[in-house]
């Protein structure tokens, strides 16, 4: 079942809400691969109703980003969220969520703004502004959902700490569930994004998860010093790629780390011709 508008959501979820049952909330952009399944797939299991909102979010997009050409494709989700034993797709206009006009710069809309130690490294560094909008609808899908869970993928890993930590800051009546990141076979993580790639830049992207397993393998043979380990990745990259960065970080606050441990998060993303990709992998 397809839901547009805020106030019918309110109501189908106030009836649930009545009965005593459980709600899940699955945020998504659309264009649902079997990454965004896997999340959809644990709600379902875990809660007793699921919302799976699609919305491209135009305030998380930064000037020159993709936001005209972002893939929208509400038929095939919808199929897929059915398939997947969802209840409800949320797919409001951008006019439904921002108001007339869609007023989207922060001197007429109240934002959500994360920390500025949690922003201003890895994807926060190039696009300024982006959690401040992610924060802010999620906040906002929050607040019309009040769900018992939301599920989020590892696959965006800075975004999952950022929301956890504002879940936490804010005192936000529910509890985060994240969830690992779906591969190909080939070590690509799905995206919506991969969508861009042509057939040769496809095989370009499988370095980011090249780099990435290889660390992994180098720090489980007792590599520790993070700067030998970013070195390995220069034997994956051609003159194709354009590496904006790789680096180790805490799991938890994301704090730089000299010497890597169990709790490091590697991070990486890089530009095949003008699509970027990111990726990230946990050592331990
Ligand atoms: P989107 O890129 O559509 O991703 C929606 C959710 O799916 C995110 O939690 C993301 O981490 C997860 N996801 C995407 N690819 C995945 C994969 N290969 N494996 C596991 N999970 C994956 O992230 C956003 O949308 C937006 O920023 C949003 C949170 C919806 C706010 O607008």
């Amino acid at each position: 079942m397809i839901i547009n508008t805020i106030a019918e959501l309110r109501e189908k979820v106030k009836e649930w809400r009545k009965s005593g049952l459980t709600i899940g909330l699955v945020p998504t952009m659309g264009a649902l691969h079997n990454g965004h399944k896997s999340l959809i797939d644990k709600s379902v299991s875990k809660c007793d109703r699921t919302v799976v909102s699609v919305f491209v979010n135009p305030i998380q997009f930064c000037p020159g980003e993709d936001l005209d050409k972002y893939p929208r494709t509400l038929k095939e989700d919808e199929a897929l969220v059915a398939e997947a034993g969802a209840d409800i797709v949320f797919a409001p206009t951008p006019k439904e969520m921002y108001g007339e006009g869609h007023i989207l710069s922060n001197d007429f809309l109240t934002y959500v703004v994360p920390p500025y130690f949690y922003v201003d490294k890895l994807c926060g560094k190039s696009r300024v502004g982006h959690f401040d909008g992610v924060c802010t609808v999620v906040n906002k899908l929050f607040n019309i959902v009040q769900p018992d869970y939301a599920f989020f993928g590892e696959k965006d890993r800075q975004q999952l700490i950022i929301l956890k930590k504002m879940v936490k800051d804010l005192n936000i009546p529910l509890e985060i569930i994240s969830c690992p990141i779906v591969r190909e076979e080939s070590g690509l993580a799905l995206s919506s994004r991969n969508k861009y790639l042509n057939e040769e830049q496809k095989k370009d992207a499988l370095a980011l998860s090249k780099i990435l397993f290889n660390i992994k393998a180098c720090y489980n043979k007792g590599i520790t010093d993070t700067k030998a380990l970013a070195e390995t990745a220069y034997a994956y990259l051609n003159s194709n790629h354009s590496l904006e960065y790789l680096e180790f970080r805490d799991e938890n606050d994301l704090e730089e780390k000299k010497i890597a441990d169990d709790n490091t998060i590697v991070f990486i993303a890089l530009k095949i011709g003008d699509v970027r990709l990111i990726d990230n992998i946990k050592l331990s």
